[in-house]
């Protein structure tokens, strides 16, 4: 088993509302009592001010799903570093496999937020992942080569602060799971990479995302180089994320 203390982040997307942002916290705050892993949900930024408050004094953590690459100007639309930090962020999605459809994000854009949520103080969840298309070519290892790579060039001096998240995106929301062996060993590949670039990367979490749910996050969390989740769908039902993060308290 690793060393690292498992972390499990739900991934709220584009979902929720005032009303029911409140039930989803009010019930998993009410079930945090047997959860030992950190854990942290990531929101729609109009909700931080929210969630700040529903948060307070409590183990879980928040999260936000994007940062602007630019530290303050004329960016119209995007929020930068230093102001998810005022409202006590503690950890942002980078690179979603979404935003790098929808919005072109190149792997040198995600290693360049990556650097500006770093110096705002706040811990990246780089994202990385081969489509359906790559993979049946044969080609997952060198996507999310190359997609580290770029994180660690920017980032090698720091990498052990960042967290990666493997995420096939053939797995997201389609209710097809890696296989337990199929994602310890793109988890071993992205670790070989790490410790090849820095002595601390055995403290790197590297999480697992792609329709992780109640039924199946322990066999994935039972793999040596999967030190946790990044959950869509299952972390909007509060009954199914506590679920898996008791599965990760073990
Ligand atoms: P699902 O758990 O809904 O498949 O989403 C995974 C994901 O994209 C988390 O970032």
């Amino acid at each position: 088993m690793s060393k690292r203390q498992k972390l499990m982040v739900g991934n709220w997307k584009m979902n929720g509302s005032l009303a029911a942002n409140a039930s989803l916290v009010a019930e998993l705050l009410q079930g945090m009592a047997e959860v030992y892993c950190h854990a942290a949900v990531c929101v729609p930024s109009v909700y931080l001010s929210q969630l700040q408050t529903l948060l307070a004094g409590s183990e879980l953590a928040l999260g936000a799903q994007d940062v602007s690459p630019h530290e303050s100007g004329a960016y119209t639309g995007e929020v930068s570093a230093s102001m998810l930090k005022d409202f006590g962020v503690r950890y942002c999605i980078l690179g979603h496999s979404e935003r790098r459809r929808d919005h072109s994000e190149s792997d040198a854009l995600v290693a360049l937020k990556a650097q500006r949520a770093l110096a705002g103080g706040i811990t990246p969840i780089v994202c990385v992942g081969e489509s359906l298309a790559e993979r049946e070519a044969g080609e997952t290892e060198a996507v999310v080569k190359r997609q580290l790579a770029a994180l660690i060039q920017v980032n090698g001096h720091c990498i052990s602060e960042i967290v990666v998240a493997y995420e096939p995106v053939w797995a997201i929301g389609t209710g097809l799971t890696a296989k337990p062996e199929q994602a310890q060993a793109v988890h071993a590949v992205l670790r070989a990479q790490l410790q090849a670039a820095s002595p601390h990367a055995d403290r790197v979490s590297i999480l697992y995302g792609g329709s992780m749910n109640a039924a199946n996050a322990a066999t994935l969390l039972d793999q040596p180089d999967v030190d946790g989740g990044l959950i869509g769908g299952a972390a909007l039902k509060a009954p199914d994320f506590l679920t898996m993060l008791k599965a990760a308290s073990r």
